[in-house]
């Protein structure tokens, strides 16, 4: 009787899905925009959260075969750190479970070639890498897609910049459920307020992002202390020395809502507080407040890529996990569509 009371509440938890590339070291805009929402949404114990290194989307930009495995490690090493805990909320490797590729060459055929050419990130992409625009950088979304589906989740915690990529999962999800009836669950992003779209410390009019070629635009969550402040002391800002928060003001504006999102303060209350203090001693301020969030994962990191016995273990049960979760929906999206069992 007790049991079934469990499995009943257990049942109304909303499933959370999300990933993060494995580019070897997590960004201040990843943990800011989706890391710490995963933490967030596994403690809180509401949810029932399922997390992946999408190792298979990475290959759309050419990889060098023994960074890429190191890269792999060193993430889910970094993701554990900042709190993912296996046995709270599976963390997986997507590449380990062959229903991910599945599903993708499945939504490919129900995703069109005019929504795939309006992803704002495949045109970025392709501009970037202009002499590899393979067609994988091109179906990236329905293969993101897939990711999410595969999971019937409910929500989606990213940053801001994948907004585009969740309302498309949506539209084909949609697509596929009025051709044959409900088989994907309609999925929701879930963009925090503070930290969303954390912009570079060198041109705050770009997001931040490890594959920037200025260093000192991005903080990683791995950088020494002594780093990070150096990183700060050098962001760009303007010329008035007020912090405020206003147009015109991107660098400003970026540090503030770092801050914020670091600390739990209001602009306003920002305001206040460095009232007549120079841009010298905010930046000093808001290096000290990164230091004191993002060192004790640096350590906590460091620790677990010592025991790479007790990482394959995490990824090994997790992996498991996924596959026997996700192939209920393969199995019912493929009957679905005729092919015989
Ligand atoms: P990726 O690996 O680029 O980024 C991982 C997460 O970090 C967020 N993010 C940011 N948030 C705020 N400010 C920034 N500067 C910033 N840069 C990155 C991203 O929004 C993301 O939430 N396609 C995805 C990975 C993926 C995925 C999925 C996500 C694959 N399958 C299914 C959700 C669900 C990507 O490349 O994220």
């Amino acid at each position: 009787m007790e049991n079934q009371a469990v499995q009943t509440t257990e049942k109304k938890k909303e499933t959370v899905f999300s990933a993060i590339q494995p580019s070897g070291a997590i960004t201040l805009g990843n943990y800011l925009g989706a890391i710490r929402n995963w933490v967030r949404m596994q403690e809180s114990g509401d949810y029932h959260c399922i997390y992946a290194l999408a190792d298979l989307h990475t290959i759309t930009v050419r990889q060098e075969p023994a960074q890429f495995r190191k890269n792999v490690i060193d993430m889910y090493a970094s993701i554990l750190a900042c709190g993912v805990d296996v046995e709270k909320a599976p963390f997986f490797i997507q590449s380990h479970n062959p229903n991910h590729a599945v599903m993708a060459w499945i939504l490919d055929c129900y995703t069109q070639f005019g929504e795939l050419s309006r992803m704002t990130q495949f045109k970025d992409k392709s501009a970037k890498h202009a002499d590899n625009i393979n067609a994988g950088l091109f179906t990236y979304p329905s293969l993101m897609a897939g990711d999410i589906l595969l999971y019937q989740a409910d929500k989606v915690p990213v940053g801001a910049d994948q907004k585009q990529h969740i309302e498309l999962t949506r539209d084909i999800a949609n697509r596929f459920n009025s051709i044959y009836g409900n088989v994907f669950k309609i999925p929701e992003g879930f963009i925090p307020k503070d930290g969303a779209r954390v912009m570079s410390l060198q041109n705050p009019l770009n997001k931040m992002s490890k594959s920037d070629e200025n260093v000192n635009g991005y903080v990683l969550l791995t950088d020494p202390d002594n780093v990070i402040m150096k990183k700060f002391k050098r962001a760009v800002t303007d010329s008035e020395a007020k912090v405020r928060y206003a147009e015109g003001k991107e660098g400003i504006n970026n540090l503030m809502s770092i801050y914020s999102a670091v600390t739990g303060l209001s602009f306003e209350q920002i305001e206040h507080d460095f009232d007549g203090k120079g841009y010298g001693d905010f930046k000093t301020a808001v290096g000290e407040a990164v230091i004191a969030e993002i060192a004790p994962i640096r350590k906590r990191y460091e620790e677990y890529l010592k025991d790479k016995k007790y990482l394959e273990e995490c990824y090994r049960k997790s992996d498991e996990f996924a596959i026997r979760y996700s192939s209920r929906t393969v199995e019912k999206a493929m009957k679905k569509i005729g092919f015989v069992k």
